[in-house]
Order: C-alpha cells, then sequence, then structure tokens
C-alpha cells in the first residue's frame, strides 16, 4: 500500500461534481504527477488531500490515517505541506517572515526554525539573500521558491505542489525542477500538479491524467511519454506514433 492512497474519491462544489471517483497512491520516496488540462480537477484533488475541501466520498489514507476526518492544521503537522497554485506569498512580509509562517507546527521551538531555514536558504540561496526584502517585490520565480520553502519549513513527508512552472520562464522553470528533484533525494515525497507535461514526465516515476474528474489514464512516465494520446494532448506531437 502507498504512503498516500486515494480511493473512489468524489469532491463536488454545490451539486456540481468535479472529482468523479479517482483513485491515485503514492509511494514513500516516488515523485508522482497528476497532469491535464484546466478544470480537470488537478486543484481540487490537492485541497481534499490537505483537508482544505472535504470529499462527499471514497478515502483519503495517509499510512494507516484516515486524512478525509482530519482539520487542515492537523494534515500539516502530520506532515503533509500543500505549495498552492499561484503562490499565495504574504506580499507586505518579508521573505524570511513568510518562511517562518510554515513553521507554525515547530512554533514554540526557535532553534528548529532556524535549522529548518537554513536548510530552506541552502536549496534556495536566492531566498537568502532577499531574505529581508518584502514578498510582494520578489520576481514571479522568487516567490514560487518562496512559496516552496514556506511548504518546507514543516518539514514534510509529503509536498503537494500545484503549477510550480506556471508563468515562469523556461530558465526558471529548469532551475525550480532541478530543486524539486534535490527536495525529492533528501527524502521528501512529492506529488506534482503541472500543465506542463513534457518537465512533469521527465522527473516523475509515475503519472496520473485526470480528465474531467476522471483518471483517464496512469502507469509509468516512460511509458506514458511514448502513448500517443498523451502525445497528442499534452506532449503537442501531432501525428503521435508512439515515439518518445
Ligand atoms: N470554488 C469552486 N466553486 C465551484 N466550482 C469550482 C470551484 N473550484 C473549482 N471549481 C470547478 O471544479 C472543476 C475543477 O477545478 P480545478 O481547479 O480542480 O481544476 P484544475 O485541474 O486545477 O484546473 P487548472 O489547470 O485550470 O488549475 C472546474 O470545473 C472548476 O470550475
Ligand atoms: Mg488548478
Amino acid at each position: 500500500m502507498g504512503l498516500l492512497e486515494l480511493r473512489d474519491v468524489h469532491i463536488a462544489y454545490g451539486n456540481v461534481e468535479a472529482v468523479k471517483g479517482i483513485d491515485l497512491s503514492v509511494n514513500d520516496g516516488e515523485i508522482v504527477t497528476l497532469l491535464g488540462a484546466n478544470g480537470a480537477g488537478k486543484t481540487t484533488t490537492l485541497r481534499a488531500i490537505s483537508g482544505l475541501l472535504r470529499p462527499q466520498s471514497g478515502s483519503i489514507q495517509f499510512g494507516d490515517l484516515k486524512l478525509e476526518v482530519m482539520p487542515a492544521h492537523r494534515i500539516v503537522e502530520l506532515g503533509i505541506s500543500h505549495v498552492p497554485e499561484g503562490r499565495k506569498v504574504f506580499g507586505t512580509l518579508t521573505v524570511e517572515e513568510n518562511l517562518n509562517l510554515g513553521a507554525y507546527k515547530h512554533r514554540n521551538d526557535s532553534a528548529r526554525v532556524r535549522t529548518e531555514r537554513e536548510r530552506v536558504y541552502a536549496l534556495f540561496p536566492r531566498l537568502e539573500e532577499r531574505r529581508i526584502q518584502l514578498a510582494g517585490t520578489l520576481s514571479g520565480g522568487e516567490q514560487q521558491m518562496l512559496a516552496i520553502g514556506r511548504g518546507l519549513m514543516a518539514a514534510p513527508k509529503v509536498l503537494l505542489l500545484d503549477e510550480p512552472s506556471l508563468g515562469l520562464a523556461p530558465k526558471l522553470v529548469q532551475e525550480i525542477f532541478r530543486t524539486i528533484c534535490e527536495i525529492n533525494r533528501q527524502g521528501v515525497t512529492i506529488l506534482l500538479v503541472e500543465q506542463n507535461a513534457r518537465i512533469a514526465l521527465r522527473v516523475a516515476e509515475r503519472a496520473y491524467v485526470l480528465e474531467t474528474g476522471r483518471i483517464a489514464l496512469s502507469g509509468k512516465s516512460c511509458d506514458l511519454r511514448r502513448d500517443p494520446r498523451v502525445q497528442q494532448a499534452y506532449l503537442g506531437i501531432k501525428d503521435a506514433v508512439g515515439v518518445s
């Protein structure tokens, strides 16, 4: 059984079902990516895992714990950090203040907060250079680094990343993804939501493709990269014939 297991999860907004019974598992130490077009239900799925939304039915297990009945703050304490879509850093606080907010669960242990901050700065030296800068004045890429860094401050076992490449120049996307791989090497399991299927399939071991709330395809990234359906719909390869 995976570290994180979703079974027949249904999630609705009012009476509109956005996620229609998905099964998804993430094993300890893996990078797994969840791909899909706009509105497929990717963000909704992450929000249900981190307790920001309640599924209508189905189960979300983290080890032997049932996340679907837990409040969001408890899920963070258990070791799941969610880096939301659109970064959502606090613009009027400094870089360091934003990071400290991510360490809420260590709030009574300032030495621990410092250790976690040093770890984040080692991964993102640019954040250390800008630690007293207001987050609202950072570039888009730096804000993404800060959002990831803030998620790491809780020393998570699992990091949920929602579209870290959104709106970033290709060079910066490469840089962010190199760091995501490094975070994974340091032992953090990652569930990565992405629209950039090309890069996501490069870094993830396995992938799920979500189409209007259902898993349409899943498997090893290397197999999905060769799948003509993935090539046509997500990799922009016309006349796909199954080449990688
Ligand atoms: N707060 C909400 N109220 C009502 N419907 C919502 C709400 N949030 C999302 N939805 C709907 O649920 C569906 C899935 O949305 P979701 O944000 O999960 O998609 P997504 O795959 O993350 O898309 P994107 O790639 O654009 O971020 C969409 O049809 C969306 O309109
Ligand atoms: Mg989304």
